[in-house]
């Protein structure tokens, strides 16, 4: 698959061998010289793919929220400037998508961009975050408030990775995946519905299969609308409370679940609204519902907190809140009037205060 983006065309393939071990000076890459930034529990798992790296080209990336920051962006240049690398160096990074956002990061401001490489290692990163060029930190407790787009040269998508990671992780990829299957339209989220015994399994041709499926549907939202300043919006569906949630319970409900959780709050708005008819919305929500289990209903959420951040989304516009909402054909739409209450109303879907 190629990625059509202003900056660079870059190209996505996806394999299900796990990648060859990587040289000292890999040469597959379009530079002289290469640093990996590499998820310190790919490192653990797969050591045979590092073997023959000399350290000092390697940084191992202990990965959680609280390292989305400046601190450790500095510390990863500094280990970039220690080893001499330069503007042609390749950065090869490997793990998910947190990983992605602080290398990719990284990537775009040493030198003024250095190229680089990405090896998505968790489902999130395969089947969603790897495209769209964005890299994020986290700033002042607000999510992904610091970034720059700055797309990787080339995205190796191996599918065996799939098989070391943790079902709670695996299951936050399924919520990226679902969420883009419904904002695609009915007749994609019926597909998805009809084979959701496959989306529970590790069936490494099934997953190729659906992250295929996801990648083209996103791939067709970023082309159109790269910068995030109208269609690319919609891909924020069941983020608006999905990413207080996250907030709320400290990163204890991982990314795609909360997202799901949001899409549920979502889909009650758009039920409410008038927009959603009762019996697409149950099935729907009977996807979101399987997938998250018992974490819902959620307790100990702090209802001023959830709100406060609610507030600070960067969709929103003056003093309204801004809700990606789908109607009945399951199409997304910006609604730019959302009112605190409304929020509230369908918040009991998954809170329970
Ligand atoms: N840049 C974007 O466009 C974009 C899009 C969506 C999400 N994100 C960001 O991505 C982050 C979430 O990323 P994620 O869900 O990939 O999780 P992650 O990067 O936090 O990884 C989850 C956990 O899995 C481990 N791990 C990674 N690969 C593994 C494997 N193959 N086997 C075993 N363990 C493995 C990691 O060490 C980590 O503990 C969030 O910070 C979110 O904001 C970015
Ligand atoms: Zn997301």
């Amino acid at each position: 698959m190629l990625i059509h983006s202003k900056l660079i065309d870059y190209r996505v393939d996806i394999q299900t061998k796990l990648p060859d071990p990587f040289q000292r000076n890999d040469q597959g890459f379009s530079s002289q010289s290469s640093f990996f930034v590499i998820d310190q529990a790919i490192y653990d798992c797969y050591p045979e793919l590092f073997k023959a790296l000399s350290s000092e080209k390697v940084f191992i990336f202990d990965v959680s929220e609280e390292s989305k920051t400046m601190q450790y962006v500095f510390k990863m240049c500094e280990k970039l400037l220690e080893n001499r690398c330069q503007r042609r160096t390749t950065l090869v990074a490997i793990g998910g998508g947190i990983l992605q956002d602080v290398a990719g990061f990284v990537a775009s401001i040493y030198f003024r961009g250095i190229p680089w490489i990405f090896y998505p290692t968790t489902l999130l990163a395969q089947a969603d975050s790897c495209i769209g060029g964005k890299t994020s930190l986290n700033f002042l407790k607000r999510k992904n408030l610091l970034g720059t787009f700055y797309p990787p040269e080339r995205i190796v998508i191996c599918l065996q990775f799939l098989q070391s990671l943790s079902e709670k992780e695996f299951r936050s990829g399924i919520g990226e995946v679902i969420k883009l299957h419904i904002i695609s339209g009915e007749k994609k989220f019926d597909q998805l519905f009809e084979k959701k015994e496959s989306l529970f399994s590790r069936d490494l041709d099934s997953w190729g299969k659906w992250i295929q499926s996801s990648l083209e549907i996103k791939k067709s939202y970023i082309e159109t609308d790269e910068h995030d300043l109208g269609l690319r919006k919609t891909l924020n569906f069941g983020h608006t409370c999905g990413h207080a949630i996250e907030a709320c319970t400290h990163y204890e409900i991982p990314h795609g679940q909360a997202v799901l959780m949001g899409i549920i709050i979502a889909c009650e708005m758009s039920f409410l609204r008038g927009m959603l008819s009762e019996s697409k919305k149950q099935r729907v929500e009977a996807l979101c519902e399987e997938v998250v289990g018992d974490l819902i209903p959620l307790k100990g959420i702090d209802r001023e907190q959830f709100f406060e951040i609610v507030a600070m989304d960067k969709k929103n516009e003056e003093n309204a809140i801004v809700e990606i909402l789908i109607d009945d054909n399951l199409l997304p739409h910006i609604v730019n009037d959302v009112s605190k209450e409304e929020i509230a109303k369908a918040l009991t879907k998954v809170v329970s205060f």
